[in-house]
């Protein structure tokens, strides 16, 4: 049922319209759609032609930072997530790469699950890492591959 492929640049308006829907914090439109201009890895993850999902990270020499997920609301639970984060993990492994990162708000249980079912451990909290209307600690995270 889901299918995962590279985003390009006709994907951005619909992916970024999961991001402004989805997110608890939400990237600008000029940070989303610069992302794949300034060399960002994206995949986009799609039921028929509709976009539900979309990964984005970056990876240097030996490290890959997961920097944005969302799955739209009515596909949560089913799996699409795990598809792209298993997509990405096999992703930076060619690169190279034998670590990812990645920083959640502390309030978001369920991506913090999510994160968890996957391995990653807590590295450490950022106080007050989070402004704006609902500010909050960030919780590092990391799991080797
Ligand atoms: C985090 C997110 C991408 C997960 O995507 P998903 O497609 O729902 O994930 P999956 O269906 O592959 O879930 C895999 C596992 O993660 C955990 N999990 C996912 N959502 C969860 C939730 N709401 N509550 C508790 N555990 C959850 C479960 O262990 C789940 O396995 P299970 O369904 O067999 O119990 C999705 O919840 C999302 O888009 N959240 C909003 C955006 C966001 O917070 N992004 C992260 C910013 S750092």
């Amino acid at each position: 049922m889901f299918k995962i492929s590279l985003m390009d640049q006709s994907d951005l308006e619909e992916a970024f319209k999961i991001e402004q829907k989805i997110n608890p914090s939400p990237w600008s439109k000029e940070n989303f759609y610069s992302s794949l201009e300034v060399g960002h890895n994206s995949l986009i993850c799609k039921v028929d032609q509709q976009i539900v999902g979309f990964i984005i990270f970056s990876t240097i020499k030996r490290e890959s930072h997961l920097l944005n997920i969302a799955v739209l609301q009515d596909y949560q639970r089913s799996g699409a997530g795990s598809l792209l984060m298993a997509s990405m993990m096999r992703q930076s492994k060619v690169m190279g790469s034998e670590k990812i990162f990645l920083e959640v708000r502390s309030n978001n249980k369920n991506a913090i699950s999510f994160y968890k079912k996957f391995n990653f451990i807590q590295d450490a909290i950022r106080a007050n890492y989070y402004l704006g209307e609902d500010p909050d600690d960030a919780v590092l995270m990391s799991l080797d591959i």
